[in-house]
């Protein structure tokens, strides 16, 4: 564990705040056992994560969570922080997280629940053949392995986890967690927006660097069963995104249900949901109410100087240039 300041500590590559999780317990999530229902939000810090949990509590909401869980973050807890709460293994069926972590510090049983599954298929599929046909050696032996192949590929298919990973503008994202470092207790209020970059784009923020997140969940996402969406695809056509994360998480909602989850997470009526908006975060540790601040596409042109947004596109384009993404950016 490296100490970066009195705010941060580097583990495994990656930056953590202090005081907020430690080493031993980022380590235990390699054992942590994954369940086939469970379901995981994974962003960089200051995409969306808060929108997109409220979105997916409401989508996944059964009629005791209300009394069962005071808020959101109740019922979509942290991975990588417990915070006083028990262990998550004792949590019922289905469990949600979100996370800000990178897939190296991800339960390896997320990942290898596609291949230990396919095996598990493969052995069932081969016990019914037996059953079939264990007089017909022959015939058994010939069909046996396309016929497993293929009862194999279609029952992993309906066991694997969902990841919901969200981005957004890397130049909102670094104007929003500005914003958000003034107001977060556990991170160093930064002199100046200009300083506050210069550590954003070094990865000496909390989450590391956007570029390595980005990059790290897109290259490795054949390993896992993960939707894509952005920030800006959201707020452009909510509907469309909620949409498409019920049909993700096979959830089947009529017309009304999907249209009472877009109104609840509009900006407007979530800013004023008490379970949602997080408001119910202390005062010590968050100093103003901030968590939803102006939920906008396009505020990096009130704070980006024409040198910082030259500079941010030159490492961008350097950065990314493996990545063929085409998110909307911008929706002027
Ligand atoms: P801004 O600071 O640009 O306003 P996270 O939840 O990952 O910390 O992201 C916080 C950002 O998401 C904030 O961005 C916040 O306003 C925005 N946000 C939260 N709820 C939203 C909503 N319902 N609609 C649009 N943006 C939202």
């Amino acid at each position: 564990m490296e100490s970066l300041n009195n705010y941060l500590f580097k583990y495994k590559g990656y930056v953590f705040a202090k005081g907020e999780t430690t080493g031993e317990y980022i380590d235990s999530l390699q054992h942590f056992e994954i369940r086939d229902s469970d379901v995981f939000l994974v962003t960089y810090p200051k995409s969306g994560t808060i929108w997109t949990q409220n979105i997916i509590n409401l989508i996944c909401e059964d009629t005791t969570d209300k009394s069962k869980f005071p808020n959101n973050l109740e019922k979509m807890p942290w991975l990588e922080y417990r915070e006083g709460r028990p262990d998550y293994s004792l949590r019922a069926s289905p469990r949600l997280f979100a996370t800000h972590l990178t897939p190296t510090l991800m339960p390896p049983g997320l990942r290898d629940k596609r291949g230990k599954l396919s095996i598990k298929a493969v052995s069932y599929a081969k016990s019914k053949m037996n059953n079939y046909f264990n007089k017909y050696y022959f015939v058994w032996y010939f069909f046996l392995n396309r016929f497993c192949l293929v009862e194999a590929s279609m029952l992993s298919v309906s066991f694997k986890q969902q990841i919901v990973y969200v981005l957004r503008n890397p130049k909102d994202n670094a104007v929003s967690y500005y914003h958000f470092s003034l107001v977060w207790a556990k991170l160093e209020k930064p002199k100046s927006f200009e300083d506050f970059l210069q550590q954003y784009l070094a990865g000496n923020v909390g989450g590391s660097s956007w570029f390595d997140h980005v990059q790290e969940w897109y290259t490795k996402r054949d390993q896992y069963s993960i939707l894509f969406l952005s920030y800006e695809d959201m707020v452009m056509d909510l509907r469309t995104a909620v949409e498409k994360i019920c049909k993700f998480l096979e959830k089947n909602l009529d017309d009304a249900a999907i249209a009472h989850i877009v109104e609840k997470a509009t900006f407007k009526n979530m800013k004023k949901d008490p379970r949602a908006n997080y408001e119910f975060i202390p005062g010590d540790l968050l100093l103003k109410p901030q968590f939803m601040r102006k939920g906008t596409v396009g505020d990096w042109k009130n704070t980006f100087t024409v040198a910082q947004n030259e500079m941010f596109d030159q490492i961008f384009k350097e950065r990314m240039k493996n990545i063929p993404l085409h998110f909307i950016w911008d929706l002027d």
